[in-house]
């Protein structure tokens, strides 16, 4: 890719609003990738050095590790040796390239691999359609040689860019979506639209390509979200863009006003409450300086944690080859493989004609790393920040550059990392006390209204905390009611009024995270340790009753299908079956819940057959490579065939396997007059924490903090 192109690429993809945004600015139909429409929402943040080394430049820079991302020359040398592929040789623009990135090699190699050998073979998987017909691909790049991989039964491949961004534009060039607009009191000129991905739900999502395209007025506000054009939804074929239908089931609704649904500083500074006064501004200083490193762009050390870490258009953030150091005797041990986000489920409580069908997954429909949007600077991230870029594709293969899609940073909130101060019963006069500084890698996806904050946190306890937050804009449905009193006593609006005319629509979020996890090393099992109340016997204490933990070992699948329950509380250890501590006690990491929620759907109704991997919270699988997406490869119009709760379902042995860990994190979320006109951000986690892996508590090294180690700064200074 040229210089000049790539430049003015990025320029545009940096757009933070760019991406589903359709509005007046421009109307013509894209003959080019929509990539040069002009866009006003570019952010241009505050002068904060976002420099990176050279190890990020990505037009020079060559893998060095055997996971490391595809780098440009890798993209541009995979993709001439695809067009020159037959049968694409023959016709090259009907190829589409869905998604091209590194083939992972295998795990036995990686392994094995250590700094100073020689790189594995480079291969590149890439998915692509031609002629409308779906491929899968790897392709060696020294050989040239390229295999066919077996192709999923139903699905289709992740959205393109492109697929996303011309989609909504489809509708303008028929009259009659015109004309419905128009009825609908909306100027042409003011209509923004989605693409709306449609789920399954029979014959009638088979076959072709299919998307929802449903509209909105941006007139006097960038929030369009607040002001849908209620009732109507285009059918389109994504392919041939031909509108296959218009629905318009909301005549009498009116378009909810744009009256403070602004959320942009500029436009909300000017009417802000006088009695508040705003926090001063707050940033966190470090005098000596950042004390992780990251080196050959993408391996982290930090505080005895090290890890390789990589931006994926699909998954968003993938941490892999997770090690720390053990304090006690120096040496590193093993603990994850690889970990990421597999899949995202978030299907809406409303099933009337336009609402029925939002069931989103987000990964493997839209790409959550390609809507990962770059972060930004003193706000998304602190000032101590590291920024990462990733390298994606565009569908005619060429790469470009996501920036600062990732950021790492060492995090301190005030916490105490551990404490005690004796009371004056012993007269001993201590008081110790650590603060808890953790190292945080994040991301930020932005698809469409919905942002999910994704953070890995790595603790100086050796817990390791994946946090989702959700923020960003609600998904809202126009009614003609503006006040409770209006809505008959029986009818279900199926949320809550938000505002005059404004429904918040009830709705859940499940995000599946993958976990391959290594406890000292691969051979591993995963144990439930139940705790059950226990009678005493007559007259054995005064007691009546007291907890017991029992500890089974899963065998099989079917075993370690976990749904969560407060009142049959277990704990989940994932433990080597090869290393003991000195007293005897397997060496384990146990996965430990927030608060989550679980899909309370039918287990038969469509959307859950699809969703199916979140009918439980936790699963293990034995590793296989090929079973890496939550929802299966193709989860475009998928029927819910290639999914974890499928393979799950062979019962295949899992005792003292190399294992995978899958957990699903969720929230139900009944919108509330808050969520109005942008959402208070949302958060829960779950942690992966140490369980007999460390012979004491590893906190025991840390320092505590002294005034010398933290100069003031005045404002002056930082300015
Ligand atoms: C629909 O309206 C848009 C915007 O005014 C215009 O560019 C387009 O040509 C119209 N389509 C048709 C079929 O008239
Ligand atoms: C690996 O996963 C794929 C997809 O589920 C399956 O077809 C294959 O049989 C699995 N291999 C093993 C050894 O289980």
């Amino acid at each position: 890719m040229e210089y000049s192109s790539l430049k003015r690429f990025l320029l545009l993809a940096t757009g933070a609003f760019l991406l589903l945004l359709f509005t007046h600015f421009s109307f013509h139909l894209p003959s080019n990738p929509p990539f040069s429409r002009s866009s006003p929402f570019l952010f241009h943040g505050p002068p904060v050095n976002t420099a990176k080394p050279a190890s990020q430049n990505h037009e020079t820079y060559i893998a060095s590790h055997p996971l490391d991302p595809f780098t440009i020359q890798e993209i541009n040398l995979a993709r001439s040796i695809l067009l020159s592929y037959s049968p694409f040789s023959s016709s090259p623009s009907s190829l589409t390239i869905h998604s091209l990135s590194l083939d992972e090699p295998d795990k036995s190699v990686v392994r094995s691999w250590k700094p100073g050998n020689t790189l594995p073979a480079r291969k590149a998987v890439a998915v692509t359609r031609y002629k409308n017909k779906p491929y899968v691909l790897s392709i060696d790049l020294s050989t040239k040689e390229v295999v066919q991989l077996p192709v999923p039964d139903s699905g289709y491949p992740t959205m393109t860019m492109e697929d996303m961004m011309s989609a909504p534009w489809a509708p303008f060039s028929d009259k009659a979506f015109n004309a419905t607009i128009t009825a609908r009191g909306v100027r042409m000129s003011d209509v923004a639209c989605l693409p709306i991905s449609l789920g399954w739900f029979g014959q009638t999502e088979e076959g072709r390509r299919l998307i929802k395209i449903q509209c909105y007025s941006a007139e006097g506000t960038a929030n369009f979200y607040m002001r849908p054009i209620e009732g109507l939804t285009v059918l389109l074929d994504m392919d041939t863009k031909e509108v296959v239908e218009i629905t318009d089931k909301g005549n009498g609704i009116p378009i909810p006003s744009s009256t403070n649904t602004d959320y942009r500083y500029a436009v909300t500074k000017n009417n802000r409450a006088a009695w508040l006064k705003p926090p001063n501004p707050i940033s966190l200083e470090q005098p000596s300086g950042p004390s992780f490193t990251v080196s050959e762009g993408h391996q982290v050390k930090w505080a005895g944690w090290d890890f390789h870490i990589k931006a994926d258009a699909r998954a968003g953030i993938i941490i892999s080859g997770l090690g720390i150091i053990d304090p006690e005797t120096g040496t590193r041990r093993e603990v994850m493989y690889k970990g990421s986000v597999s899949e995202l489920f978030v299907p809406y409580m409303d099933p009337t004609n336009a609402w029925y069908f939002k069931t989103y997954m987000d990964a493997g429909e839209y790409g959550f790393g390609l809507q990962a949007m770059p972060l930004v600077p003193l706000n998304d991230c602190p000032r101590n920040a590291y920024y990462l870029d990733g390298v994606f594709v565009t569908a005619d293969g060429k790469p470009y550059v996501r920036e600062n899609m990732i950021c790492l940073f060492e995090k301190y909130s005030g916490d105490i990392a551990w404490r005690h101060s004796e009371c004056p019963i012993t007269d001993m006069e201590i008081k110790e006390a650590r603060p808890k500084v953790t190292l945080v890698a994040r991301m930020s996806a932005s698809v469409a209204n919905y942002d999910y904050i994704v953070d890995w946190e790595f603790q100086t306890d050796g817990l390791i905390r994946m946090k989702v937050a959700l923020s960003g804009i609600l998904m809202v449905k126009g009614t003609s009611y503006t006040h409770t009193k209006d809505v008959p006593s029986g009818e279900d609006m199926y949320g809550t009024l938000l505002s005059e005319n404004v429904i918040g629509v009830i709705h859940d979020h499940f995000i599946t995270f993958r976990l391959d996890m290594d406890v000292d090393g691969p051979a591993n099992s995963f144990a439930r340790v139940k705790l059950t109340r226990q009678a005493t016997a007559s007259g054995e204490s005064p007691r009546t009753s007291f907890l017991k933990a029992t500890r089974h070992v899963a065998a099989t699948e079917k075993e370690a299908q976990v749904k969560l329950a407060l009142y049959k509380p277990e704990e989940f250890h994932v433990f080597s079956t090869e290393k003991m501590t000195r007293v005897g006690n397997p060496t384990g990491y146990k996965v430990v819940s927030a608060g989550t929620a679980a899909s309370m759907l039918d287990p038969n109704d469509p959307p859950q057959l699809r969703g199916s991997f979140t009918n439980n919270q936790i699963w293990i699988t034995p590793y296989n490579k090929s079973e890496e997406w939550a929802g299966g490869l193709f989860v475009y119009q998928s029927t819910g065939e290639d999914t974890l709760s499928v393979w799950a379902d062979r019962n295949r042995p899992i005792e003292n396997k190399d294992i995978v860990l899958w957990y699903t994190l969720g929230f139900h979320h009944v919108p509330c007059q808050e969520d109005f006109p942008i959402m208070p951000t949302v958060s829960s986690s779950f942690d992966l924490k140490p369980v007999n892996f460390f012979e004491k508590n590893p906190v025991l090294w840390l320092p505590p903090n002294q005034e010398k180690d933290l100069p003031v700064c005045t404002a002056t200074a930082t300015a």
